[in-house]
């Protein structure tokens, strides 16, 4: 007798996505290919999409910038970012092909003429290398300018789609500063471009890890029943940074830690743990499961006992003298910016109610890592002695998102050689262990999904809109109070502040 086939189904699962798969054949402009963003990540992850095969003999690269470059200036900067910054190795063979078909537009996203000769560039490209007269333009500037932008690929019949040919824009985050500017950006974009052609940046979703957390939680039956209120006691997202601001000064202190990350990194992150299982991987269907949880998280019900924030003070950090923020270059003197942020947010729902989620992130912490720690309860009932379980934490399932990716489960176990002591054990699997392959980056990931036109790792405005209404409350209570963020000292774990918001729900941060 079968009880059950579970041969793939054509009719039901058509496509077998263990395969790769290659763009087809078009342009991708990038707008503010000078910022750090372009030159450290996106002109990499297009080489090493090129090495790994996956990008097409039609395939372009435009840079649009003010700087007075010719082609092969602009070459030379993407070949100094591939060979600085690319993951894969860099090859000769690859490097010609793709660099036939760079080419650079210098001018102002203020002017005609400038988008005539962008439009006048990619038709020739699309004529020559055979782009197919599909084109995705990325944004990677100040949000301020996207409506400038957007306006003059519209003026100029570059966001029409037309006989099967496609064009999309791409936005990074931050999606506005609060809820009322991310409606209006989005106003502005949408009137442009449809919905299905705008495909907003959150970089983590493009993360491995991140996506291996929907393969934990859909793929294994271990996890799902203990996955709720019966069982967890409360939620640790943590994501820490051992860096400063760099030489963002201008960005980061208009926007503060809370904006930058929590409103979208840690946000998702928190969607992705929390969420019920979607029909499909489809990008409705998980939309659709993230809006359904963001829209049922509260913001913190005492803003004054449930949030922290923090700024950096100089000291000493790995051996290396590091300023304060106030220190920063371009940072004004009477900044209240937070550049550590903690908040503590319930989840109105049955499988979540009554566990608090706390989400932490900080610069200039002791170290870089980024994890998602489920707490669970304690046993109802322990037959030994209060000694034999001193050292006996709770349990715990880490989701280590970076660096040293992989999966703790902590629980207790007996010390060998005594008559009974538990001592808390650590279970891990890395992936570096189990797999051979390495990571592909986020933004190869990310961008191949543009170029695919493939949806579902990116947020939809809706998300977005959902997440500054968790979050503008708790900026409104921070920018009417008179207090600054607390101080705490660089290579520490962030202010006493956020150390007390937690105490006082009788728990502690982890120290990862
Ligand atoms: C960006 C933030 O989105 O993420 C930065 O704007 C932050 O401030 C960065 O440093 C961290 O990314 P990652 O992938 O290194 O964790």
């Amino acid at each position: 007798m079968i009880l059950s086939d579970h041969r793939p189904n054509p009719l039901r699962d058509p496509q077998d996505r263990r395969l790769p798969r290659i763009a087809g054949p078009c342009v991708l402009v990038i707008f503010g290919v000078t910022g750090d963003l372009a030159t450290k990540k996106l002109m990499p992850a297009v080489y090493d999409l090129a090495n790994r095969g996956l990008l097409p003999p039609g395939f372009a690269l435009v840079g649009f910038a003010r700087r007075d470059w010719e082609h092969q200036d602009f070459a030379q900067i993407v070949h100094n970012a591939v060979k600085e910054n690319a993951r894969t190795p860099f090859r000769e063979e690859v490097w010609q092909q793709l660099s036939e078909g760079i080419r650079f537009v210098s001018g102002q996203i203020g002017d005609d003429e400038s988008f005539a000769t962008l439009k006048s560039t990619i038709a020739d490209l699309d004529e020559a290398r055979g782009t197919g007269g599909n084109h995705a333009f990325y944004l990677s500037i100040p949000p301020g300018l996207f409506p400038t932008v957007v306006g003059q690929l519209r003026d100029h019949g570059l966001a029409e789609e037309q006989q099967g040919r496609w064009s999309r824009v791409v936005i990074e985050k931050p999606f506005g500063h609060d809820l009322a500017s991310a409606r209006e950006l989005n106003r502005v974009v949408s009137s442009v471009f449809p919905s299905s052609s705008v495909f907003r940046i959150d970089h983590y979703l493009g993360k491995e890890t991140v996506q291996n957390m929907m393969a934990l939680r859909f793929a294994n039956q271990l996890f799902e029943p203990v996955w709720n209120n019966n069982y967890v006691d409360h939620v640790q997202i943590t994501m820490a940074e051992d860096i400063g601001i760099g030489g963002r000064a201008g960005y980061f202190d208009g926007i503060g830690i809370a904006r930058d990350v929590i409103q979208n990194h840690l946000l998702q992150l928190l969607a992705l743990t929390a969420m019920e299982e979607p029909t499909s991987f489809e990008a409705r269907q998980l939309r659709a499961e993230k809006q359904k949880v963001l829209a049922a998280v509260r913001p913190p019900k005492r803003m004054d006992l449930h949030t922290a924030r923090g700024r950096y003070v100089g000291g000493w950090q790995g051996g290396e003298k590091v300023a304060g923020y106030l220190e920063e270059k371009g940072i004004p003197a009477d900044t209240k910016t937070e550049t550590y942020a903690a908040i503590r947010v319930d989840i109105e729902n049955r499988r979540w109610a009554g566990v608090p989620f706390y989400l932490r992130t900080g610069k200039r912490l002791a170290r870089r890592v980024t994890e998602i720690a489920l707490g669970f309860k304690r046993a109802p009932h322990l037959p030994f002695t209060a000694t034999d379980t001193e050292e006996l934490g709770y349990n715990a399932l880490v989701l280590r998102i970076q660096p040293d990716e992989g999966v703790t489960l902590r629980f207790g176990a007996k010390v060998p050689g005594t008559q009974m002591e538990i001592r808390e054990v650590n279970m891990d699997f890395a992936y570096g262990g189990s797999f051979t392959e390495s990571s592909p980056e986020a933004y190869e990931r990310l961008i191949l999904d543009v170029l695919l036109g493939d949806p579902p790792l990116f947020p939809q405005h809706e998300e977005v809109e959902l997440s500054w209404q968790i979050l503008d409350p708790i900026l409104d209570f921070w920018a009417a109070s008179d207090d600054r963020p607390s101080d705490y000292d660089a290579g520490s774990w962030g202010p006493r502040s956020a150390d007390e918001m937690i105490a006082r729900d009788g728990h502690t941060w982890r120290r990862p």
